[in-house]
């Protein structure tokens, strides 16, 4: 048990650093005082300080001097303050209690504590023979049996007892994620809070296998989407999310080799530059460029080459001039609105038919350039054992949580390949849309990406994108070294 003393100049929030020692109670009495009263103690106060500083002056005792000068300044100063009701004054004790297991505990605790006061030039004192009313004292009942320990001080004095700076690290609004294992009081996250509390709103678990980090994604994911409404996306690698999924009335789709997933990856959405909404095809051309240099580099253990970059370039180019796609927003819906394939009449805007690997694949084969790369996307086309997305959309994006199950692949290339168009799909199809709504991307055992360069700066551009768009990524992973090391994080800033 402790009072505390303290000297003059005290940052804000300083108490809060004794709160990391761990099971620490703090209890603050604080008393207003009458202004007349305060006001004579000062002038008396002032008038003793200053007799003292005339005596010491005559008897050229200088070693007090310069003390004695700062305190006859503070005090006017402070008398001022008062009399012209600027400033008021208060009597406060802070009373610290310690507790620990063991006695051991308690006195390397007892160590720390009076170092962290050290630190701020204040002084404990401890209540030797006198820790039954200690203990009353910190009972929340308002009268505190220790008196004359008391210390005055100001308005702004006493605004520096408040925890404000929260060293939970908790935030006011979001979901609750657990308890400081030193404090024991609860902390809170709130992904979407932005800066300047969240500059960056994504989140990375990492640890070793069984370590806990898919039930950490799930439950960080469910508590968003059941307090906040938020809409979650997962990237299921292990085909771990589907009952999670389920529970949250979302949808499964189940990705399969040798067939198709209702998944394109040559899918256009409405995109927004800060003012505007445009059509963001340069942005598709690097997406599908950096998805074809990851497959030509598993499969042929080499980067895209010169022809094959400018190919790739125009072909996409020109599947989306074809059909009349530009950077005009309207340019991806039909003029005529109305009837569509099945019988049925739309109201409202109808999207044009998007491109696919296919058509991508016969103009790539019709030109002749690149045929290594052209045979090589054979495997990919619609029927064959990878043509998982070589299809039109039929995923509606009125969905709001998806999970994507790819635990019947069993390659872990394919299990790239599937994650890297599924997050690009799931960008442009639910991302993009609905700007306002909450949503939340999952992607676990994300060191996937980290295999290949291209899908590593893959991965960076989302959570590039994802920061500008306040979406939080989910990242779970068991290699760690991966991340640290990666030349992609240390660009990401
Ligand atoms: N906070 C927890 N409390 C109790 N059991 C847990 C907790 N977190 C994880 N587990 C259990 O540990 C096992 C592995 O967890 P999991 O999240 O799958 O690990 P990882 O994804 O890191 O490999 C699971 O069976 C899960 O039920
Ligand atoms: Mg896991």
């Amino acid at each position: 048990m402790y009072l505390l003393y303290f000297q003059n100049k005290l940052g804000y929030g300083w108490l809060d650093d004794l709160v990391y020692i761990g099971d620490v109670n703090i209890s603050i009495k604080i008393e207003p005082t009458n202004n007349g009263v305060v006001i004579n103690q000062l002038t008396r106060k002032l008038v003793q300080n200053q007799s003292q500083y005339q005596t010491y002056m005559q008897q050229g005792n200088i070693a007090h001097t310069p003390e004695l000068e700062k305190s006859i300044v503070d005090l006017e100063e402070l008398r001022m303050l008062i009399q012209t009701n600027q400033d008021k004054l208060f009597l406060v004790t802070v009373f610290i209690t310690l507790n620990a297991k063991s006695l051991e505990e308690l006195n390397e605790k007892t160590l720390i504590l009076e170092s962290e006061l050290n630190k701020k030039t204040a002084m404990a004192r401890v209540l030797m023979f006198r820790q039954l009313e200690g203990m009353k004292t910190m009972l929340p009942f308002g009268d505190t049996p220790i008196p004359n320990y008391e210390r005055n001080m100001v308005a702004g004095g006493v605004a520096t007892l408040i925890p404000i700076s929260n060293p939970n690290l908790s935030h006011e609004t979001g979901v609750f994620i657990g308890r400081n294992m030193f404090t024991n009081a609860p902390v809170y996250i709130d992904t979407f809070i932005g800066p300047p509390s969240l500059p960056n709103p994504h989140v990375f678990i990492c640890g070793t296998s069984g370590g806990g980090k898919s039930v950490a994604l799930k439950t960080l994911t469910a508590r968003n989407v059941i307090t906040n409404g938020s809409g979650a996306f997962f990237i299921d690698v292990e085909g771990e999310y589907t009952n999670l999924c389920h529970k949250l009335g979302g949808k499964v789709i189940k990705v399969r080799q040798g067939e198709t997933t209702g998944i394109n990856p040559f899918e256009l959405e409405i995109d927004n530059d800060g003012k505007n909404d445009f059509i963001n095809i340069l942005d598709k051309v690097a997406e599908i460029r950096a998805l074809l240099a990851t497959i030509c580099r598993n499969y042929m253990g080499r980067t895209l080459n010169a022809t094959e970059i400018t190919e790739i370039e125009v072909i996409v180019n020109q599947l989306y001039t074809e059909r009349e796609i530009s950077s005009d927003v309207n340019s991806i819906y039909t003029k005529s609105g109305g009837k569509i394939d099945n019988g049925k009449y739309v109201i409202g805007k109808i999207k044009k038919k998007m491109p696919t690997l296919s058509d991508f694949q016969h103009k790539l084969k019709e030109r002749k350039n690149c045929p290594e790369l052209s045979q090589l996307l054979v495997t990919f086309l619609r029927g064959n054992s990878l043509g998982i997305f070589d299809c039109e959309s039929e995923i509606s994006s009125d969905e709001n949580i998806v999970s994507f199950d790819m635990s019947e692949i069993k390659d872990e290339f394919t299990k790239l390949y599937a994650s890297f168009v599924i997050l690009t799909w799931v960008w442009q199809k639910f991302v993009l849309k609905n700007k306002d709504k909450k949503k939340i991307i999952v992607c676990d055992e994300a060191w996937l990406f980290l295999k290949y360069q291209e899908s590593a700066e893959f991965l960076v551009n989302v959570a590039r994108r994802g920061r500008k768009y306040n979406i939080p990524l989910f990242i779970g992973s068991q290699f760690i070294d991966e991340f640290l090391n990666s030349e992609e994080r240390k660009n990401y800033n």
